[in-house]
């Protein structure tokens, strides 16, 4: 078993942490932040993902893992993951301020010849910037991009489609690939640009297969078409694949939004012209505002004093995270229309000033409202029962825009009732 350090203890560096341990591996977290430190090594999750806190606690107990702000504490490690956030600069560009920090621990701390592991998203190219940061011609980088998604993280770490490592040393690259101890999944082995605009690549093309599945249910609306049966039919061609095709109100969180932007940096920065890239951001901009259009309709042609109850603020369920949430653009737009939003989400907390106000409950959210919007998948709004509903609202109107509720059973109730692409 190997001797790895994590840096960085968000979202990618916990659960990378969390699942090494379970492996088997002595596995270091290291954070700057002193609070999150003492709560992790207290048997306390930071972040809201299915398992995860479980598997902290087996690891602190079965003293394969521990936490610390205390870098010497890195000096026996093997393998150093890097798994600081890479967020959005001014310019669209990743910001790798986070990384080049690590890199000057690093320099001072890794054991001789251990092995650099770039897990956070970086642009291509990076690594060399990285190992010029590192200035340790002992130190290897190896590339190897994470596919986690949020919510099923876990799950997504034991069972990856594939696993990409890229490195100068075919070697090292080997090495890394073997502490996942996976004889199943898929694996690449190439070199870090490749692996590291893998990464970009597979991030944009999904958005951008969002965006179109998007515009087709748009189209269905207009053609009379049933959505649900057009990406049927288009998903069961194995060439296209029935995964991820869910029509939404747009695509957002943490990772899709900032990666699509810096791969059209780095395209613009080499000359290549991406159009596909290009549109796939307008349209999604432009699913944002047909959500608030299909409301501004349904409410007969404006949201001027109106109340909306704007259920679910994170990007998708099964995450707290509402960082670039496609509902919170939503219901940045409806506000903008004039209208007062009382937002629920069962599990974000927020934590800046919003121009909505956020109810603690369900029943406070939906107190006379105007109309219903359903903007996060939530299992707990897919379960609303109309009758219930009906009896805290002002207007009997609701706008489906994950397409979770039965249509039959909502106009039934008396409901005014409109999914997206005539789903139902
Ligand atoms: C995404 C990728 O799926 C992961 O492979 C990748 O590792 C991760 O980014 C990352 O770079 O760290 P994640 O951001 O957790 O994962 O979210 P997804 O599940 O991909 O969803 C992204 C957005 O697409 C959400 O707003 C979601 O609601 C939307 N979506 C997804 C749909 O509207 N329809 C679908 O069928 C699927």
């Amino acid at each position: 078993m190997a001797n790895i350090g994590v840096i960085g203890t968000g979202y990618v560096g916990l659960t990378t942490s969390v699942c090494f341990s379970k492996i088997g591996h002595k596995v270091v977290g290291f954070d700057i932040d002193k609070e999150k430190i003492h709560r992790l090594n207290s048997g306390k999750s930071i972040i809201f993902e299915e398992g995860l806190e479980d598997l902290l606690q087996e690891g602190l107990n079965s003293n394969n893992l521990f936490f610390t702000d205390d870098a010497l504490k890195l000096k026996d490690c093997d393998f150093y993951f890097l798994c600081v956030p890479t967020p959005q600069d001014k310019d669209g560009s990743a910001d790798l301020s986070y990384i080049f920090n690590a890199c000057v621990i690093l320099r001072k701390v890794a054991k001789k010849n251990a092995s650099i592991v770039t897990k956070s998203t970086v642009p291509v190219n990076a690594w060399r910037e990285i190992s010029n940061y590192l200035n340790r011609s002992d130190l290897v980088i190896v590339s190897n991009p994470e596919f986690l998604r949020e919510g099923t993280a876990i799950n997504d770490f034991f069972n990856p489609d594939r696993i990409v490592v890229g490195s100068s040393e075919k070697l090292k690259s080997i090495e890394v690939l073997e502490l996942y101890k996976n004889k199943v999944a898929s694996f690449v082995i190439t070199d870090n640009t490749s692996a590291e605009l893998i990464k970009y690549a597979s991030n944009s093309f999904l958005a951008m297969k969002l965006s179109f599945v998007n515009d087709i249910t748009s189209l269905c609306e207009k053609v009379g078409a049933n959505s649900k049966d057009v990406l049927l039919g288009f998903g069961q061609d194995k060439r296209i694949g029935d995964k991820f095709i869910k029509p939404g109100p747009g695509w957002g969180g943490s990772c899709f939004p900032k990666d699509v932007k810096a791969l059209l940096r780095v395209s613009e920065k080499n000359s290549q012209s991406m159009e596909l890239l290009v549109a796939t951001v307008s349209s999604n901009e432009k699913t944002f505002a047909r959500v608030v259009d299909k409301l501004e309709i349904l409410l007969g042609g404006s949201l001027v004093d109106k109340k909306i109850a704007g259920l679910g603020l994170s990007f998708k369920a099964g995450t707290d995270d509402y960082r670039d949430s496609p509902a919170i653009a939503i219901i940045d737009r409806i506000v903008g229309r004039g209208a007062q939003v009382s937002a629920f989400d069962p599990v974000v907390e927020i934590k800046e000033k919003f121009n909505f106000s956020k109810s603690l409950n369900l029943i406070e959210a939906l107190q006379d409202s105007d109309a219903i919007v359903i903007l996060t998948e939530w299992n707990e709004f897919s379960s609303l029962d109309p009758n219930f509903v009906a009896k805290f609202v002002r207007q009997k109107i609701i706008l489906d825009a994950r397409n979770i509720l039965d249509k039959d059973t909502w106009e039934r109730s008396g409901f005014k009732f409109e999914s997206l692409g005539n789903w139902a």
